[in-house]
Parts: structure tokens; C-alpha cells; sequence
């Protein structure tokens, strides 16, 4: 079951078309990692499946239940941590988790409950601070608890992590994916390395369109399969390899780099034949970094 479908949206901004054909699925019980540049519309795809933004056209639907702009019920199953959140300073986080408790009618021993835990898993339940004295990271674990308030089917982040170092950013991916046996996860972000620690799913927003999507291997395999590198057991052997192929280049500590593995056979059959000493033959994993600059690279 996909916990939110969008279908074809199209926003544009004056002149600035900024999604121009946007679908993509989050099944249930996901992290799914929202990517994108600053400025490729990933903010714009959150607000009109909040219904706090009109698309131009297309359609988002939230549970099999259509996304209204302006009076979207669909919200009571979502939960929101926006990209800049704002606090009331001189609560404390639970202060602030009953104050949201109350606005949205929970009563008082659900609400006891409900923070209490939630306190628990974002690792505040001990912090007697006001939110004035909380760190970037502490303010942004908060964002999740309250968002996490009303137990939402869907959870969605808009780069919860961009402003955290690196502490702050590791306590904040753990609780997002230790968050999905109850609910889903959409985050955006444009850092990658955030995705391949905790997402099941990916999807890349370049030029106001998916670019790409799939599982985190799905992706990687379907997008190249690396480089290979070769170290020699002697450097007398290296010009001798890079004449013949020059599609070689050449790394530190007697190594020797292959970007099209297509090549490998050749090389191998010319290593063979000419008894040049090979220590070690190492296929280099591909970063979604690297994967995802070439997609941006060819696309613009
Ligand atoms: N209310 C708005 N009015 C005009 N332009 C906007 C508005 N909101 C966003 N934009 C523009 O739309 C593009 C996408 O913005 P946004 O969705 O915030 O990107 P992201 O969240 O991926 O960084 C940007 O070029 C931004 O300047
Ligand atoms: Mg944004």
C-alpha cells in the first residue's frame, strides 16, 4: 500500500516552472529519501501534498484519499517537521508537547502518555532546558516528537538534518528510521550520504521531474558498476599498460584505474601475456554521490 501517490503535478512560480512532471509513490513502512538541490522544488512537493500550497495541475493523494489545497483533511494522518521550525522559547519540550497536545484535543492522559514516550525516543525526556537553550539538533528532535504527536501514518521532514553536524545529524537519522515500524517517512535532503544510511527507497527531483528512483541497490546497479583498480607488482609495468591502454589512469601505491569495466578482459589477457605481476584486482563500490552527480551532469 503506498501511503502517499504523487501523480504528475506541475508548479510553476511566475515564469519559473518549477515542477514540471512530478510522480512518484511511498509505500508503507518506508524511509523514503526525497532528493534534490537547493532549489529543485523539494520544499513546493511537500507544501501542496500538505494542502498549504495549489498545484497547477496533477494530483496528490494521501492513503487512496485526495490532497484538497486549503482544507486538506487528509492532514489528521500527517505529521509535519518544516524546514525552518518555530518554537515558543520559554517552554520546555514538554511544555511543548502538551500545548500541541491540547490544540489538537487530545485529552490529558493521552497526552501524558504519548509525550512521555515520544520524549523517551527522541532522547529529551531528561532535558529540564527551556527550548531557548536547545541545540539546533535538540530543536529539530523536538520538531520530530510533536510531529510524531497524534501517531500520523506518514511522517514528512523537509531536510531535517541540513543544519546538524555530524552528532546531531546520526541522533536524527536513527530516530527517523527507528520511527518506521509505526509510521513512513518522507525526507528530503540533498545530502546523500544521509539517504544511503537509512533510506529504503530514493527518489531524485532534477529539473522539476524524477530523475531518478528505486531502492538504494536498485539504483546502484542500474547505474554503472564502478571502476576498477589494479595494483602492480612493479612500476615497470605501468607505461608499458597505459600505452596499450590509455583509458587507464593512474592512481597512488602502483595502481591503475579502469572506468569502463567493459575493458577488464583486455587488460587481463594483456596482463596474462606479457607476465606483468598483478597483486590485486578491486572493484570500487559507487557512491550515490557519484551517481548522483552524473545524473545532474547529464542533464545539464
Ligand atoms: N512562494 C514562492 N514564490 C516564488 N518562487 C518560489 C516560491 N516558493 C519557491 N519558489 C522557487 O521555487 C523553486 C523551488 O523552491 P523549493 O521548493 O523551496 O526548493 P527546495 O526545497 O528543493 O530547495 C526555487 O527556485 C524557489 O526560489
Ligand atoms: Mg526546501
Amino acid at each position: 500500500m503506498d501511503v502517499l501517490r504523487v501523480e504528475n503535478l506541475k508548479k510553476s512560480f511566475g515564469k519559473k516552472q518549477v515542477l514540471k512532471n512530478l510522480s512518484f509513490a511511498v509505500p508503507e513502512h518506508t524511509v523514503y529519501g526525497f532528493v534534490g538541490r537547493n532549489g529543485a522544488g523539494k520544499s513546493t512537493t511537500m507544501k501542496i501534498a500538505l494542502g498549504i500550497l495549489a498545484a497547477d495541475e496533477g494530483s496528490v493523494y494521501v492513503l487512496d484519499e485526495k490532497v484538497k489545497y486549503g482544507n486538506a483533511k487528509t492532514n489528521r494522518v500527517i505529521g509535519y517537521l518544516p524546514d525552518v521550525p518555530e518554537y515558543y522559547d520559554y517552554m520546555t519540550a514538554g511544555e511543548y508537547l502538551r500545548f500541541c497536545g491540547q490544540l489538537s484535543g487530545m485529552n490529558k492522559k493521552e497526552i501524558r502518555e504519548r509525550s512521555g514516550k515520544l520524549l523517551e525516543l527522541v532522547g529529551l525526556a531528561d532535558e529540564k532546558k527551556r527550548v531557548k537553550g536547545f541545540s539546533r539538533g535538540m530543536k529539530q528532535r523536538l520538531g520530530v516528537a510533536q510531529a510524531l504527536l497524534h501517531k500520523p501514518k506518514l511522517l514528512i521532514c523537509d531536510e531535517p538534518t541540513s543544519a546538524l553536524d555530524p552528532l546531531g545529524r546520526r541522533e536524527l537519522l536513527d530516530i527517523l528510521s527507528a520511527v518506521k515500524e509505526e509510521t513512513t517517512v518522507l525526507f528530503s535532503t540533498h545530502i546523500l550520504s544521509d539517504v544511503e544510511q537509512i533510506c529504503d527507497r530514493v527518489a531524485v527531483l532534477e529539473q522539476g521531474e524524477i530523475a531518478v528512483e528505486g531502492t538504494i541497490d536498485e539504483i546502484k546497479s542500474a547505474h554503472g558498476d564502478g571502476n576498477v583498480s589494479l595494483t602492480l607488482g612493479n612500476a615497470d609495468a605501468f607505461d608499458k599498460l597505459l600505452t596499450r591502454f590509455p583509458e587507464l589512469t593512474r592512481g597512488m601505491h602502483h595502481t591503475l584505474t579502469l572506468a569502463q569495466p567493459d575493458q577488464l578482459p583486455a587488460v587481463l589477457r594483456y596482463i596474462a601475456d606479457e607476465n606483468i605481476p598483478l597483486i590485486r584486482l578491486e572493484r570500487g563500490e559507487v557512491s550515490l554521490e557519484d551517481l548522483f552527480l552524473e545524473t545532474i551532469k547529464g542533464e545539464r
